[in-house]
């Protein structure tokens, strides 16, 4: 579009010099209004003005440029979008100091504004003024990228239950898009947009089933704005599920015997981590020599008296747990103990000073892997394929004695059978089922036959 009005010599050199009386002058009673588009008719002889538009971001500098053409003097103003005159002819008119004439020849005029506000929107008008007065309009667009997105929890996530999450971008122009994602893939979210005048405020909530293994998974939430060419505001987000305490006490293997120390390590998970451990000793309290430092519990040169259920309890806001571990203390058995003749129950006084130290270092092997070993009442899971064997050996007895018993009886049956119907006339599963039941009586019956 271009902008003609009759070309006019204008004969004042500097219009500069005005006075500001002159120039608030201007800037309130330019008459608009008398703008005629008279030049229509005559393009040829007509000066003429070209606005463009621009888009800036916000806080950025915009130029805003006046192109003329046949420029032969004419006073030329620029008027903000209220209508009010920055400058006239090159001259400041509104006391702004953001606007700044940067360039006035015959070709441009240009200004700039920095700092550009979203209220700083609109048409700016470039006109010349002349007998018939016309403008042009450049449109300043401010455009506001989105900060980096934040997230707001609106629901704690306990395992079981949904995590319910909001992305919230306060402030964008136009309006930014949200994007939630995890392991680069979208959760859909529900976007809210919210118009505050000039900008927008958008937010996207998702819910999510969260599990314990979901406790600090990566989520993200991404802002796309055309101003951000291409670039992403990122938030990131890890998921905090809350769960109950798991315990477990981690134990020594092998077995304990008077003099040996003991330490037992409780292993705590829980979300949050539950701050205090709890030790206690069932049915009584905690020995003397027990020291408790953070997970871990020790006791020092045991003895029998130590004897018993030791329970390390845990709790946060989630629930509670407990794990137990049984002290078994077995006495101090020395190595004299491996002959044969030593009684089981050889009491810790066998001097002990007397070992050969070579068979000393083996000792505590040998009692283990001895089976034979009266003082390796071993523990429970020790003892098991000892007791595996043994079942497995009592199974194959038991089986072929089984196999036996069928056999015989069998044959037996065969020759009852025939007895029996020829004896009588009841059935031979009655017949055997009233011997399981009236037992001698059955078997006397029995022998009646095989008689
Ligand atoms: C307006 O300013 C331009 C550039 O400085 C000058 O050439 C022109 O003569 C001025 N016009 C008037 C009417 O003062
Ligand atoms: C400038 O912007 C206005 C308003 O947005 C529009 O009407 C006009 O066509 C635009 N002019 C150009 C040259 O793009
Ligand atoms: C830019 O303008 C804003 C208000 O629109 C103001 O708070 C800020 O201080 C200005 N910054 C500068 C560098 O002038
Ligand atoms: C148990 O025996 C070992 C050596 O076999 C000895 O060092 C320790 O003092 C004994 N402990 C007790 C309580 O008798
Ligand atoms: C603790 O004592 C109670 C009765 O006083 C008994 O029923 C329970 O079995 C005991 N627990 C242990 C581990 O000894
Ligand atoms: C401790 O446990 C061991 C192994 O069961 C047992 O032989 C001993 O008699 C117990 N001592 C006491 C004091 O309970």
């Amino acid at each position: 579009m271009t902008l003609i009005s009759p070309g006019k010599r204008n004969t004042q050199e500097d219009q500069r010099g005005i006075s500001t009386m002159a120039l608030s002058v201007w800037n309130y009673c330019v008459p608009l209004a008398i703008i005629t588009a008279a030049c229509l008719v005559n393009t040829a002889r007509c000066q003429a003005v070209q606005a463009e538009n621009v888009t800036v971001l916000e806080g950025g500098t915009a130029q805003i440029s006046c192109r003329l053409q046949n420029y032969d003097g004419s006073i030329v103003v620029i008027q903000n979008p209220r209508r009010q005159t920055l400058f006239f002819n090159g001259t400041r008119a509104l006391k702004d100091d953001r606007f700044q004439m940067v360039l006035f020849t015959q070709r441009l005029v240009r200004i700039t504004l920095t700092n550009v506000s979203v209220s700083d929107e609109g048409g700016y008008f470039c006109q010349l003024y002349t007998d018939a007065t016309h403008h042009q309009v450049a449109t300043l667009s401010v455009s506001v990228p989105p900060e980096t997105p934040t997230v707001e929890v609106k629901q704690e996530a306990v395992e079981g239950g949904e995590a319910e999450l909001t992305c919230v971008s306060p402030r964008s122009k136009p309006a930014t898009t949200l994007r939630w994602m995890r392991n680069s893939r979208e959760i859909p979210g529900v976007v809210s947009q919210q118009d505050n005048g000039k900008t927008f405020s958008v937010s996207s909530t998702i819910r999510i089933p969260v599990e314990r293994k979901d406790n600090g998974a990566a989520l993200n939430c991404e802002a796309i704005h055309p101003a951000l060419s291409g670039q992403k505001r990122v938030r990131h987000y890890r998921l905090d599920v809350y769960f109950a305490p798991t315990v477990r006490i981690v134990s020594p293997t092998g077995i304990l015997r008077e003099g040996d120390s003991l330490s037992l390590t409780c292993s705590i998970t829980g979300n949050p981590l539950p701050r205090d451990i709890l030790w206690s000793k069932i049915n009584d309290t905690l020995p003397e020599r027990a020291e408790i430092s953070g997970p871990t519990l020790q006791i020092s040169r045991l003895s029998q008296s130590h004897n018993g259920t030791y329970l390390c309890q845990a709790q946060n806001n989630y629930g509670r747990a407990a794990d137990h571990y049984t002290l078994l203390v077995y006495e101090n058995v020395s190595v004299t103990t491996m002959a044969p003749t030593t009684p089981p129950t050889q009491p810790t006084t066998t001097k002990p000073t007397t070992t050969p130290p070579t068979t000393s270092l083996l000792e505590p092997e040998s009692r283990l892997l001895d089976p034979e070993d009266p003082g390796a009442v071993v523990e429970t899971h020790s003892a098991v394929p000892y007791a595996v064997i043994g079942g497995v050996l009592a199974l194959l007895v038991f089986t072929v004695i089984c196999v036996l018993i069928v056999t015989i009886w069998c044959s037996v049956r065969q020759k009852g059978s025939y007895l029996t119907h020829e004896a009588s006339g009841l059935d031979e599963h009655g017949e055997v089922q009233e011997a399981f039941l009236n037992g001698n009586d059955a078997s006397q019956g029995k022998k009646e036959y095989l008689l």
